[in-house]
Formats: C-alpha cells, structure tokens, sequence
C-alpha cells in the first residue's frame, strides 16, 4: 500500500506505520507539541527540529535512541524519555516504573519515522 510519501510497502508494514503516526500526532505522545511532521493538518510546534526526511538523516538506531532516552545524547534535551523510567521525579504514582510508550506503541513510533525519507 502507499503511504502519504508515495513509498509502496506490504501491508502489515503499512499498518505499523500509520499506528506510529497516530501515536505522534496524539495527546500520549505530544511529539507534534515540538515537531513538525509531512502531511499533518493539526497545530505543530517548533521547539525542536521538523521531522521530515529524518530518516535519510539518521540510522535507524540514531532514531530509536532518541525516542527512547534522548538524555544520552543531550543531558540538558527538553524532550521526554519515551522508553526510560531512570532518574524521573514528580511522576504520577500510578505511572511510577512505566515508560511512556510500550513497546508495541515503540515499535510502531520507529516505523512511521523510518518512513520519513
Ligand atoms: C518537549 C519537546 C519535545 C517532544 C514532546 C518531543 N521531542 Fe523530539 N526532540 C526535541 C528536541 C528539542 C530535539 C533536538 C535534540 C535535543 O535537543 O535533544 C528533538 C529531537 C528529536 C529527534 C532527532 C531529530 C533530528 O533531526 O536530529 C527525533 C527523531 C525526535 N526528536 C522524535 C520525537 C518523537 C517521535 C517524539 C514523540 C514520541 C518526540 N520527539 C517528542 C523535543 C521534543
């Protein structure tokens, strides 16, 4: 199937890839609070850098560093850890020891970026 990119990807792909998109621009992720994406009508941010073509920016792993504790690039980095529950205060007891996104949600994060060529 074809995504917004007009990249042709088998099915299950495609499907993994609009779950993560959905999940960029939602309320839980927020990752459109700071970044811009392609083909998105809703309000963006600019707090940090727009997302489009990141993956011919970064490797995959440069992408999933990033999303999962951008704290071991930049120690000073304003964006959340999405797959890390280390050194947090003033978290909600009821998310204590839960990361941001599950795995799954992870997964499907990783594949809408490495669609962003
Ligand atoms: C509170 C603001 C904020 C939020 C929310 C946020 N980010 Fe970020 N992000 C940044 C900033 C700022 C940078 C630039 C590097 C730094 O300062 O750490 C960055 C860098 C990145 C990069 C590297 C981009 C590049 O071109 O180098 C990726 C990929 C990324 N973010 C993805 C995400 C995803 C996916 C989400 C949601 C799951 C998200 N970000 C949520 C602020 C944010």
């Amino acid at each position: 199937m074809l995504t917004a990119q007009g990249q042709d990807l088998p099915t299950e792909l495609f499907a993994k890839v609009q779950a993560g998109k959905a999940l960029v621009v939602s309320r839980e992720a927020q990752c459109t609070l700071c970044h811009r994406i392609p083909e998105h009508a809703g309000a963006m941010g600019d707090l940090g850098p727009n997302l489009e073509g990141v993956a011919s920016r970064l490797s995959p792993e440069a992408m999933a560093l990033r999303v999962k504790d951008s704290r071991r690039i930049n120690p000073y980095t304003i964006m959340p850890p999405y797959f890390s529950t280390e050194g947090l205060s003033q978290v909600d007891p009821k998310f204590k020891n839960q990361t941001i996104l599950s795995e799954t949600q992870l997964q499907q994060v990783l594949s809408y970026l490495g669609s962003l060529k």
